[in-house]
């Protein structure tokens, strides 16, 4: 399945720390392989890091396992994006306090975006005590020193540490796909949307260097990933800083050079820096998945303003209208907030109408959060939650027939599709490009291959459909 790899050396002296682990964990747990339960809360930045540490806790001599309570080690990866993202979060913590009474050893630690945030970490080592460790997103590289003083002092353990600005290379990766894998090309995040915590959490946006990008990818083709997916939090300002000049674009057809049968895809695009260079390369490369994910936000541009994105409508519906003429059967998703303070029936109207210009494949709709320390927590906000609920059931309303429409659409047609998973006995889920999953008949062994799906039939948002040979 998924492997264990370096792409440099360790950060310095966790070697060391990681060596020394392996017999302590194995004494204190009284396991060979003690035994870890790694879950991840918040998008796939947060998951790409679970890979990480689920990579250092097996170079430790962990195993990993699906069952908090057979864990002898509990790490929770935590998102701040949404107020109820961090409510799991608490409801979760709460209830480990009984897995830890019955097991005194047990290490309980929490590490993510919400650690970043000096209130929230400190609310959590105040109110559970039984939380040995908390550290957040600027020193995930230095986790088997953490782990190592949390267990050897005796005492708990908090750090948050700075943002270095650097990129720390050589930290092994456990993916938890064995077809599909998630490759960080950049971290942190400059944009400061007037919403967003992720830059205050993420720190400063730096890109990892192409050479090692490209050498991870080639490395993940050769063990047999079908569909490589690049990521940052805004991947269209790729190369800011590096001694070579590199942009995104550049490096999506370099990455797309890579030989073996592969889908290419990326994510986030910022609509700000979304150039049709990009939407070329995207068009002339078979391999890049035509799925382009652009989050509008709003359909308004005051609000657009408000929120300090920096493109107007019009700007967003130009890279749109190219995308569409170049790339046949294009997929297009987005992001939208329901409910930003202030945003009144017209805006909000203004973005139900650029729903309906668009059409897109899906939405991924949000009512808006405060987030404090964020600048639109201080804006006035005149509308009640009733509101932003109602206008969020309108919109909700509205995608769904433009989906149902769209998937009607697709019958009678045929899409080159990845297995994924099994439905059911007897059914696999294939998923083109854009994310659309058509059901077909066949066998598991298909998992993990791509073939050609005829969609048959469109029954309540769901797509059925042959698999027919490759020729
Ligand atoms: N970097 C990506 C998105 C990161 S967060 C981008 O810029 O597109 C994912 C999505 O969460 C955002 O696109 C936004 O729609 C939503 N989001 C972020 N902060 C939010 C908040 N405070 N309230 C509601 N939704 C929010
Ligand atoms: Fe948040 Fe904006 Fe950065 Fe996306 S681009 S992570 S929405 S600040
Ligand atoms: Fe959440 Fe952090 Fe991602 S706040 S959305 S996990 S970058």
């Amino acid at each position: 399945m998924s492997e264990n790899r370096f792409t440099d050396s360790m950060p310095m002296g966790q070697e060391e720390y990681t060596d020394l682990l392996k017999d302590i964990l194995s004494a204190r747990y009284q396991r060979a392989q003690p035994l870890a339960f790694v879950h991840t809360y918040g998008c796939q930045q947060n998951v790409a890091d679970s890979e990480k540490l689920k990579g250092m806790l097996l170079q430790m001599g962990c195993a990993l396992t699906e069952s908090k309570e057979d864990a002898d080690i509990i790490i929770f990866n935590t998102c701040a994006v949404r107020e109820h993202a961090e409510d799991r979060v608490f409801g979760n913590v709460g209830a480990l306090k009984a897995l830890k009474r019955q097991k005194p050893s047990l290490l309980i630690a929490l590490c993510g975006c919400m650690m970043e945030q000096e209130h929230i970490a400190e609310k959590i080592y105040k109110s559970f005590p039984y939380v040995g460790l908390v550290f957040g997103t600027h020193v995930i590289h230095r986790f088997p020193e953490l782990v190592f003083h949390a267990v050897t002092s005796g005492k708990r353990l908090i750090e948050r540490g700075e943002d270095d600005g650097r990129i720390h290379e050589g930290i092994p990766i456990h993916r938890d796909g064995s077809f599909k894998g998630w490759l960080p090309v950049m971290y942190g995040c400059d944009n400061f949307c007037t919403y967003c915590i992720v830059p205050h959490v993420r720190g400063r946006e730096r890109s990892r260097r192409p050479e090692v990008i490209l050498r991870e990818a080639e490395e993940m083709v050769q063990a047999g990933y079908r569909e490589i997916t690049l990521l940052g939090q805004n991947v269209n300002s790729y190369g800011k800083g590096l001694e070579d000049a590199v942009t995104f674009p550049q490096l999506l057809r370099q990455t797309a050079q890579i030989p073996g049968d592969f889908w290419l895809s990326f994510m986030t695009s910022h609509p700000k820096d979304a150039s049709r260079e990009l939407i070329d390369v995207m068009a002339e490369n078979p391999k890049i998945s035509s799925h382009l994910h652009l989050p509008f936000q709003s359909g308004s541009d005051r609000i657009l303003r408000l929120m300090n994105r920096r493109y107007t409508v019009e700007k967003y519906l130009e890279i749109v209208d190219y995308a569409k003429k170049r790339i046949p059967d294009l997929a297009l998703t987005s992001d939208v907030i329901v409910g930003f303070p202030g945003e009144t029936e017209e805006d909000f109207r203004q973005t139900l109408e650029l729903i309906r210009q668009v059409e897109f494949t899906s939405l991924f709709t949000f009512i808006y959060s405060p987030r404090v320390g964020t600048p639109a927590v201080k804006m006035e906000d005149p509308f009640t939650h009733e509101d932003k609920a109602r206008r969020m059931g309108e919109l909700l309303k509205l995608q769904e027939q433009i989906s149902a429409r769209r998937t009607a659409s697709m019958v009678g047609r045929q899409y080159r599709v990845l297995v994924e998973e099994q439905a059911r006995e007897g059914i696999l889920n294939a998923r083109t490009h854009g994310g659309v999953v058509v059901e077909v008949s066949g066998n598991v062994d298909l998992i993990g291959t791509f073939g050609t799906a005829e969609v048959t039939e469109a029954r309540n948002f769901i797509l059925r459909g042959s698999l027919l040979p490759d020729p």
